[in-house]
């Protein structure tokens, strides 16, 4: 069974491909949106579940093939769920994001934030078949740690844990984090609903 991603952006797939692996998944073969495509969709959605559907209609209208699509960003309780679908867009650069998010919450003695991931995978008919919603609990930091990953990875502190994302290798974030506990579900609907080999 073959899965188009409904991203550009190589890094998601393989991180994709390596959650699968880790949880055994075999039999669905994952691939990016071929680039020749027009891929653009608007992401005016007000929700994470409403953008991760955006983009998979809009994968699912170009390829006609099964696509699923996630949509991912950091809420934190101190800001009221700030920076939150705009997680991507909060500033410039990974570093001004960072930088602006410790700057807002400096005041703030709430540092509860939870990383939120939706996923929608939708038909070759273009029916949405499921969709779920993974999210991993922490805290933001005041200092930044860590080398690893991507984005807000050196500032959140992984609830029970006295490591940042950052601090983590590949594999320890891939078992518990957000877009893991989402694609989790997403496996156990394909594997259960869709007849694929366990
Ligand atoms: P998108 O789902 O690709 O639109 O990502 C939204 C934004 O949320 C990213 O650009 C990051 O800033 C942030 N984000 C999502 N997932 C993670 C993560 O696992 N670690 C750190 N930042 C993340």
């Amino acid at each position: 069974m073959k899965i188009i991603i409904a991203t550009q952006n190589p890094h998601k797939v393989e991180e994709i491909k390596e959650i699968a692996k880790l949880f055994n998944i075999t039999g669905v073969e994952f691939s990016p949106i071929d680039k020749s495509l027009n891929f653009n969709p608007i992401e005016n959605g007000t929700t994470f579940e409403e953008n991760s559907i955006i983009k998979a209609k809009e994968a699912n209208k170009l390829t006609k093939e099964y696509t699923l699509a996630d949509d991912s960003g950091l809420c934190t309780e101190g800001l009221n769920g700030a920076p939150g679908i705009h997680s991507a867009r909060y500033a410039d650069s990974p570093q001004k994001r960072i930088d602006k998010l410790l700057a807002n919450l400096k005041d703030s003695k709430n540092r509860k934030a939870k990383f939120v991931c939706a996923m929608t995978l939708i038909s070759p008919k273009g029916e949405i078949l499921f969709k779920s919603i993974g999210e991993c609990k922490g805290e933001i930091s005041y200092t930044q740690s860590g080398t690893h990953g991507f984005g807000y990875d050196p500032i959140f502190i992984v609830e029970n844990t006295q490591k940042t994302m950052a601090d983590m290798t590949e594999e320890e974030k891939n078992r518990l984090s957000h877009r893991s506990l989402a694609l989790q579900k997403v496996f156990n609907y394909i594997q259960q609903e869709m007849n694929l080999p366990k």
